[in-house]
């Protein structure tokens, strides 16, 4: 049999052993139902067991699937309520040694939910989760996000094969193109840090660019330009992310909730730089609860795009924002357009008496309601947490 023919087959029964779970059914396997049956029953959410293997243990048995004793099959083809399992361990002893391999393992098109079980461990390398595999789940230890580490080191001004710089979008060390992505217990890194004022050091550790993800529980580190939050909808809860320089871009409607945004700036940079262009675009990043720390001095945004839009609410700041808090990018225009803003913030970094007098920081709670929580992203579209 040839290795292609082996995967079509294994292809098949996965298909096959779908539908038996939804089925309930206990007669013989029958023959999978044309795809555009399959269509119905694909879940259009995220919930917490996407995020999650409850329960699994790597170490004892293979899922709910498996017989006691049976040997585990091979081509992570495990099975753990409902959901496929793919096994990354670096000692050798998963489904694939890398990050890259398990999601080279994932069937295109697919229309269920993946899980990738990371174990602990450094893995250096670059991912790409290209945009024909939704529904796939990066899970490390949610109790331990700096265990399971991806890291990378490319920067903008790196050369490709072919001597071209990379640029920004392509310095990621890991980069997610496809929707109903989810991320648990992971450090996403890239090593390089940035010199000031140095050409050509962004360096992404976390591009995301499919609609609609999850992350809960990651951290997300590097110096300048950490987080490309590109475009999509997308919730990050109780996550952890760190940079110097516009660490925080993109043009993403995002919701950012109770988590910690940590400065490793020496003299200046900023936080945030959302990219919006007109007031038609329903963009933004909205940060509540979070707490926001480090070494600084930052500012909390720059309008990247006229109406950039950045706002964070019940946050607790510390000492380490410019006072004026915000930056037209040089383009006085910009001004009038962007919406920054500032509700209901405690801390030292929180007094907005010296701020920039075009910012928003007396917001009634009317205008700022829309931002507050996951109706911002219509999550009750998407998301059932
Ligand atoms: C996850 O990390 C916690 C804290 O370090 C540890 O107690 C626990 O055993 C880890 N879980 C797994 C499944 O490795
Ligand atoms: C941004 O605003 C400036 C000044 O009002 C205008 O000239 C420019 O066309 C606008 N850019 C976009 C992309 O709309």
């Amino acid at each position: 049999m040839t290795k292609q023919r082996k995967c079509s087959v294994l292809g098949v029964a996965v298909v096959a052993a779908a539908v038996l779970l939804f089925f309930g059914s206990c007669g013989a396997a029958q023959a999978p139902p044309p795809a555009e049956e399959m269509q119905t029953f694909v879940r259009k959410f995220i919930s917490w067991d996407d995020a999650r293997l409850d329960g699994y243990s790597y170490d004892n048995g293979y899922g709910d699937e498996q017989q006691q004793g049976e040997a585990r099959p091979s081509y992570g083809e495990a099975y753990y309520k409902g959901s496929r399992v793919i096994v990354v361990d670096q000692n050798g002893g998963g489904d694939s040694v890398t990050v890259q391999g398990a999601v080279d393992l994932v069937h295109e098109f697919n229309t269920q939910r993946v899980k990738i079980h990371i174990l602990p461990g450094t893995y250096r390398e670059k991912v790409v989760v290209p945009v024909t595999k939704p529904y796939v789940s990066l899970i490390g230890n949610e109790s331990d996000v700096s265990k399971t580490v991806i890291t990378w080191h490319n920067k903008a001004s790196d050369l490709d094969s072919r001597g071209i710089e990379l640029g920004t979008f392509k310095s990621a060390s890991v980069t997610v193109l496809s929707d109903f992505f989810c991320a648990t217990g992971i450090t996403f890194e890239n090593s390089v840090v940035a010199v000031p004022g140095g050409y050509g050091m962004q360096a992404v550790a976390l591009r995301v660019a499919g609609d609609k993800a999850f992350f809960y529980r990651v951290k997300i580190k590097g110096s300048q330009d950490t987080l490309l939050d590109e475009t999509g909808s997308h919730y990050y809860y109780q996550s952890h992310i760190l940079g110097s320089i516009d660490f925080i871009f993109g043009r993403g409607r995002t919701l950012f909730q109770d988590c910690v945004v940590e400065s490793t700036a020496e003299n200046y940079g900023a936080i945030a730089a959302h990219h919006r262009d007109s007031a038609e675009e329903d963009t933004g990043f909205s940060f509540v609860g979070c707490l926001i720390r480090g070494t600084g001095k930052i500012l909390l945004g720059r309008a990247w795009g006229n109406c950039s839009r950045v706002i964070y609410s019940y946050c607790h700041i510390d000492d380490v924002i410019t006072p004026p808090g915000w930056s037209d990018w040089d383009k006085p225009d910009r001004q009038r357009t962007a919406v920054f803003g500032e509700y209901r913030c405690k801390g030292r970094g929180a007094d907005t008496r010296r701020r920039v007098a075009w910012a928003k920081t007396h917001f009634t709670l009317q205008e700022v309601k829309p931002f507050l929580d996951l109706r911002f992203i219509d999550g009750h579209q998407w998301l059932r947490l």
